[in-house]
């Protein structure tokens, strides 16, 4: 890795990091340009625009970024930068618009990204601007998986679905496992004080913090629920894998001997959930096979770099550099689109009494 040769960093023989990775304003730069300036991204949902001619404002690394659906309902990613002088165009967190107009000096983009009116075109630029090549900078590529949306600032991108690597095959259970697909409901938006990359790092493989970290939370949900889960899981002990499926996206899962094994770890859910989840297991299993529907279950997951889950209450997160010392959280929650309201309003408080800003383990994160 390139950062690494340059400043020596990296301890591949003995596994071990300089720390400064994480505070180095250098390495972070670096990062900006080679990371999140070339890898696929992942930028939103389809969920999030459903409509003709919705759009929803996000960011690639630092870049501000508007997702739009046109007119004939196609995706496009442009940079939210006006090609006259540099202005941000949309201001809104998302809405439902043909056309934006810069608020400096008028220039108006259709939501294809094409220069659609310049005031005073004929009177000020003497007609002689070139319109066509005004248009605003899309991103280089432009692709989703499962309604997920990802894009690249890089022309020689490998293709998402390779990007995605044998991660699919593990995404699939979070994201694949209902004929209706899910919706993302969301963002809630906070910043804390890390580097992104312990965000990223902790989603692909700190479990071991939870027995302490969310010890707390663990006994209060137990209370309130009447469970006592502390005498049937050892959380040292309990069978599993952590997964490297490649280009340095990485996983948790529990794995079961048993359906028995299967249910029991599960037993720390609301009972309406548990009973939607015992509901849809049929249908899991013809979309899944029986290996991902009844022996394992994902934990934590992060696709690098930008992206990462979580089973049990489905939290899905978009981190956003904010310079060495800063990472914008944009939580999300993926709840299966065929799902009553009623279970989509327990998955929802579930959520954001673990996960949400003010959430249990959250705060203990
Ligand atoms: Fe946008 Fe001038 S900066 S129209
Ligand atoms: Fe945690």
């Amino acid at each position: 890795m390139v950062i690494s040769q340059k400043y020596n960093v990296i301890d591949m023989e003995n596994g071990l990091l300089d720390r400064s990775i994480f505070v180095d304003e250098n390495v972070y730069q670096e990062e900006l340009e080679k990371i999140f300036g070339r890898a696929w991204l992942f930028i939103g949902h389809e969920s999030l625009i459903p409509n003709p001619n919705d759009f929803f404002l996000t960011y690639m690394g630092e870049d501000p970024v508007i997702l739009t659906r046109d007119g004939k309902g196609e995706l496009h990613a442009f940079l939210n930068m006006c090609r006259h002088r540099g202005n941000r165009i949309v201001r809104a967190d998302d809405g439902n618009a043909k056309n934006f107009m810069c608020a400096y000096h008028g220039w108006t983009f259709s939501n294809e990204g094409k220069l659609v009116s310049v005031p005073g075109l004929q009177e000020a630029y003497y007609g002689e601007l070139d319109v066509e090549n005004l248009g605003l900078v899309s991103v280089a590529h432009l692709d989703t998986y499962a309604g997920l949306i990802f894009a690249t600032w890089a022309e020689d991108a490998p293709t998402l679905e390779a990007y995605l690597g044998d991660h699919r095959w593990y995404m699939d259970v979070q994201f694949n496992r209902r004929d209706g697909g899910f919706t993302l409901i969301g963002p809630d938006k906070w910043i804390i004080p890390n580097n992104w990359k312990n965000s990223a790092d902790n989603f692909v493989g700190d479990n071991y913090h939870a027995p302490i970290s969310h010890r707390s939370a663990t006994l209060a949900r137990q209370q309130v629920r009447g469970h006592n889960i502390d005498q049937q899981f050892k959380p040292y002990s309990t069978p599993g894998q952590q997964v490297s499926p490649g280009n340095g996206h990485g996983m948790g899962h529990l794995t079961f001997e048993s359906d028995e094994e299967y249910w029991k770890r599960n037993q720390g859910q609301d009972q309406i959930i548990l009973d939607y989840e015992k509901d849809i297991h049929p249908e899991m299993e013809r979309r899944l096979g029986f290996v991902r529907t009844h022996r394992m279950r994902p934990g934590h997951s992060t696709l690098v770099p930008n992206m990462s889950w979580l089973a049990g209450p489905r939290p899905v997160r978009l981190w956003h550099p904010r310079g060495p010392f800063h990472t914008e959280v944009w939580a999300f929650w993926a709840i299966d689109r065929e799902a009553s309201e009623e279970v989509q309003r327990a998955y929802r408080r579930n959520g954001m009494q673990s996960f949400g800003p003010s959430g249990l383990s959250e705060q203990d994160d």
